[in-house]
């Protein structure tokens, strides 16, 4: 039995009659000039209209999407004479986020001796990370190296990337995987005990390491089990997102106010140190597109941290996947791993020609999909009205062999086969989906910020990946600067001479507000997505 519906069968038939024809031809990669036409034509960034300039801040005038630009130009949820006198904890180093990033941070500030509490929206681990399905990307190998590593990130982002950080990334890579290792993540390996390593997009060398499909859950688990069991330096406080930053006299970061989300009570965190690991705004769904991305992903710490004086910048560049599940409507937007192109599926069209090579850098391949449907009128329209194209994964196990699939990619086996699509024998309806936010909060290769004692790490950071982010180079920016702002945050502390907490900024910010005439009733962040119904 089929899990697709009855008008879809055909094209399905013809999916499956081009395949020896596609498995004899390798569909070629785009020029540089095609690949422009592509983005500046298909992909959501190029869209003028749906982008706004802000209007208030240290970096007035950086564009973003509008669905952001609102909450950055939001009112703060508390003002300046909130009382800061009774703080509910106290600690050196307060990491703000529960994921990847704040995890190697809090261990790499407890390993400089620094007490660290960290303070997350939801439970410990419920972020982005956990949901990374392909690998991680680390020049370990003798064919490759860091500066090869080097030069694919800097292509992917268009040359647009800060050189510092890149190098700190790919420098540090090949550290991280064995210390990821060593701490008990369970790679995948050959019989031999050597790494299976594979391409993504927009890569040159097989360096992609992974668990499965499921890589992310593993570092997740890994890093958590690790915090937990250093509990009595490091301090885990959930359900409590942070609103706001606070300075002190000088201007250092010197804690945070958090809300307690079963109460709605705020309250202060006093620290040393503050490090700043929000993740992503995927749940803004920025031009109505779904989303890879967990609940909580609402953009808190650019909203928090450009209040403080941080500066911002790449926020005119989203990532959309280019394989979000299109159908069935359950899965709508879920990721389907970039790893299955990189075992061999192939991106058709509902004629059941290949239109685009697998792995193109992800912005064109996602743009490339949109003209396919858009344009071409070649994509296949879901129930709901959803245009998709099929990414044939049974091509993988006519090229790697059977039992190819379900070894490599069993959750995305799972994710299908919960509504009768069998992955091994049917292809996958897929569409562009909300990823990853390319921009962010401006670092330095310390992780320190614009604002002294913030640090910073992960998605909601901008810089390393310039305009377009590669495969695998996540998980690997989350633990290289998530490790990096641990350690810069607890060495600060360490010489901190913290003044008298206060909320001025706020104070200041709400003044520029009535000056610049912005009015608004968004009351930022907004912590969770908002998907009331409204008549
Ligand atoms: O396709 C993927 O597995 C996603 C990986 C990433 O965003 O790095």
């Amino acid at each position: 039995m089929s899990g697709y519906p009855d008008y879809m069968q055909e094209s399905i038939r013809k999916v499956e009659s081009t395949r020896t024809k596609r498995l004899k031809e390798t569909f070629p990669a785009m020029s540089m000039e095609q690949r422009d036409d592509v983005l500046n034509a298909f992909h959501p960034d190029y869209k003028g209209e749906t982008f706004h300039a802000i209007r208030l801040g240290v970096s007035k005038g950086q564009r973003m999407p509008i669905e952001l630009a609102r909450l950055v130009e939001g009112r703060p949820h508390i003002g300046p004479d909130f009382d800061l006198s009774d703080p509910m904890a106290e600690t050196d180093v307060l990491v703000i986020g529960g994921g990847g990033a704040g995890a190697s941070a809090a261990l790499l500030a407890q390993e400089q001796g620094a007490k660290v509490t960290i303070v997350t929206k939801l439970r410990f681990g419920d972020a982005n990370t956990m949901m990374a399905q392909g690998g991680i990307q680390a020049a370990d190998r003798p064919e490759d190296s860091p500066a090869i590593h080097y030069l694919d990130v800097i292509g992917g982002g268009h040359f647009t990337n800060v050189p510092d950080l890149v190098e700190a990334l790919v420098m540090d890579a090949p550290w991280v995987i064995k210390w990821l290792e060593d701490l008990g993540m369970m790679f995948d390996k050959e019989p031999d005990g050597t790494m299976i390593e594979r391409h993504g997009g927009g890569t040159s060398r097989k360096r992609m390491h992974s668990a499965r499909d499921y890589s992310g859950a593993e570092i997740m688990r890994t890093l958590r089990d690790e915090v937990r069991s250093r509990e009595e330096d490091i301090t885990v406080i959930e359900f409590s997102p942070a609103v706001e930053l606070v300075l002190d006299d000088k201007g250092q970061a010197v804690g945070a106010v958090v809300m307690n989300l079963e109460t709605g009570v705020y309250d202060y965190v006093k620290a040393k140190a503050v490090v700043m690991a929000t993740g992503g705004g995927g749940r803004l769904h920025y031009q109505g597109f779904p989303t890879t991305n967990h609940y909580g992903a609402t953009a808190d710490g650019v909203v928090i941290a450009y209040r403080a004086g941080a500066r911002l910048g790449y926020l005119e560049s989203m990532q959309y996947h280019p394989t979000g599940a299109a159908f069935p409507e359950q899965i709508l937007g879920l990721l389907v791993t970039e790893k299955v192109r990189g075992l061999g599926a192939q991106p058709v069209n509902k004629h059941g020609e290949q239109f685009v090579y697998p792995l193109e850098p992800r912005d064109v391949e996602a743009a490339s999909f949109i003209r396919e449907c858009k344009e071409r009128d070649n994509g296949i329209i879901t129930p709901t009205g959803q245009p998709a194209v099929w990414l044939d994964s049974p091509m993988i196990e006519i090229i790697q062999g059977p039992g190819a699939i379900q070894k490599n990619l069993p959750a995305m086996v799972r994710q299908f086969g919960r509504f009768d699509i069998d992955i091994t024998k049917e292809p996958m309806l897929v569409y562009p989906t909300l990823h990853y936010q390319n921009g962010g909060v401006r670092l330095k290769a310390d992780s320190s910020t614009d604002v002294p004692g913030l640090f910073i790490a992960g998605e909601v950071s901008g810089g390393v990946h310039g305009h377009n982010r590669l495969m695998g180079n996540s998980l690997l920016e989350i633990t290289v600067f998530g490790r990096r702002a641990g350690r810069s945050a607890a060495l600060y502390a360490h010489e901190a001479k913290p003044g008298q907490p206060n909320l001025n900024h706020v104070a200041a910010w709400n003044k520029e507000m009535k000056e610049a005439g912005v009015e608004t009733d968004v009351v930022s962040p907004i912590l969770l997505p908002d998907y009331a119904r409204r008549k």
